[in-house]
């Protein structure tokens, strides 16, 4: 698996916790009862692994190497994702905020919860579809089958340095999806 390759593996395993979070948030909108645990669990996720997992490999290598090759941070594709990845990281605060609340026993988090956790479900499937589609193609475009290949050593040190990180969550994911086809209604 290449590294471009690597990273569309992430975000399937990405909108798998997406769309958790997405019925759990509509359950809640509906007045079922969601565990309080389920949100924390899933920040959880979108901070180790959505973010300082994959978004991390995206910031600190693909798009340096991007910007060698003339992709601005600035303006232009790199830093539309780069500004997504912020807004994305609102929403979760957010999202982070309204879930310690629920699980304190306040019901009026709800609302804030449900926004957050659709809004951030939304603004992230979008902009893995723009990455699967146009921004990684852009990038082997113009980095040549080479240049992605020479990005490897510093994807295995990402991966050498959290050891344990994908294997952890993807086995939350499981989890989480068997409970949630468990008390499908
Ligand atoms: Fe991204
Ligand atoms: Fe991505």
């Amino acid at each position: 698996m290449n590294p471009i390759e690597k990273l569309m593996t992430e975000h399937q395993n990405i909108l798998r916790g997406l769309d958790l979070l997405e019925r759990a948030a509509a359950q809640l909108e509906r007045g079922d009862q969601v565990s309080p645990a389920f949100f924390n669990g899933m920040v959880d996720f979108i901070r180790e692994y959505a973010d300082k997992y994959h978004h991390a490999k995206e910031e600190s290598i693909l798009f340096v190497r991007m910007s060698e090759v003339g992709f601005s941070p600035e303006m232009g594709p790199v830093a539309v994702m780069l500004h997504e990845h912020i807004k994305g990281r609102g929403y979760v605060s957010e999202l982070a905020k309204a879930g310690e609340k629920y699980a304190a026993g306040d019901r009026t988090a709800i609302p804030d919860i449900v926004k957050n956790a659709m809004a951030y479900a939304e603004l992230l499937r979008a902009h893995i579809h723009k990455e699967d589609m146009i921004l990684y193609p852009m990038a082997e475009n113009a980095l040549g089958e080479i240049g992605i290949s020479l990005m490897r050593p510093d994807f295995d040190n990402v991966e050498h340095e959290k050891a344990g990180v994908e294997e952890k969550y993807v086995n939350m994911l499981d989890k989480l999806e068997r409970e949630m086809i468990g008390t499908a209604s």
